[in-house]
């Protein structure tokens, strides 16, 4: 048996396509020529990270950024209708632009969880609202929304994140049987602590929360991966491309955790 994914033709969207797990995705569906269409708000990282993709061994595939703010109703629509101007349908959506504060609960305010829920909770319920219709009409769609570990196990010092991250858990597997019945698959991968600039701002706001240095940390946080080590984005690219491919073709509503085994539960 090969692995062939037959992604060729295909187009996607993948929000925060402009670095870290985002990038690393936009990348791993450009070398399976898919058409790809990444979105971020730096108009600069956007246009680097694009060059960057295209350096890639020409696949005839063609990719385009959208400079676009997910916290904004508008620029999701921006999203969704340039792109298809642009390539005329959409198959694929990777939502997976997010970012929240971490720290000490009575030092957060509520700027600090509304600005977390604003960009990836209704962030990415607004895009697959506005995606669904496209997919319904071609009967074929296939979403995964990149999580974390937090919405399951959470950590007093990331409270915003982690109640971002139940809900969307709660909002993938609770949309999925109705996308079902139109061929639309919804996943999510809930990554651990994968190797992105996130992941280095987090330790700093982390580490200030807690009172010890960045690098004593690091340190803490490797030692508690039982694999002890950190996950690379391309780990997650590598998940996601077999979730959006007819390999998965039985998998909807399913969450797959990728963090070293941190978080073994039943
Ligand atoms: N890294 C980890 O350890 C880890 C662990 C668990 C879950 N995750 C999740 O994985 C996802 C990706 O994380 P990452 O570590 O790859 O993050 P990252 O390296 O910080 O990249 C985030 C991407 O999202 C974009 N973005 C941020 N705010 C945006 C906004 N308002 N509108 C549009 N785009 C925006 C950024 O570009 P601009 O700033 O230019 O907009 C960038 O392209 C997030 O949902 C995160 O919660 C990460």
């Amino acid at each position: 048996m090969s692995l062939e994914l037959h992604l060729s033709g295909k187009t996607a969207i993948i929000t925060g396509g402009s670095a870290g797990i985002g990038l690393a995705t936009a990348k791993a569906l450009y070398s399976e020529s898919v058409n790809v269409v990444v979105a971020a708000r730096n108009q600069e990282k956007l246009e680097q990270a694009v060059i960057d993709i295209q350096s890639l061994p020409n696949t005839n595939a063609k990719i385009i950024g959208i400079s676009a703010d997910l916290t904004k109703a508008e620029d999701v629509e921006k999203v969704v209708s340039t792109t298809l101007e642009q390539f005329g349908k959409i198959d694929i959506l990777i939502n997976n632009a997010g970012s929240a504060k971490a720290g000490s609960f009575l030092e957060l305010s509520d700027e600090a969880f509304l600005d977390a829920w604003n960009l990836k909770l209704l962030g990415y319920i607004r895009l697959v609202r506005a995606v669904v219709p496209h997919l319904k009409n071609q009967r074929d769609g296939r979403i995964v929304n990149i999580i974390g570990g937090a919405g399951r196990t959470p950590r007093p010092n990331f409270l915003p994140g982690g109640t971002t991250n139940a809900a969307l858990l709660n909002f993938t597997r609770g949309i999925s049987k109705e996308l079902a019945q139109d061929n639309i698959r919804i996943n999510a991968i809930s990554p651990g602590l994968t190797d992105t600039e996130r992941a280095k701002t987090l330790a700093e706001q982390n580490a200030q929360s807690l009172g010890i240095s960045v690098e004593e940390y690091k340190a803490q946080a490797v030692k508690a991966i039982p694999l002890g080590k950190i996950v690379k984005p391309e780990e997650i690219a590598a998940l996601a491309l077999f979730l959006v491919s007819d390999l998965a073709s039985s998998i909807t509503g399913a969450e797959i955790q990728v963090d070293g085994g941190s978080t073994p539960g039943v």
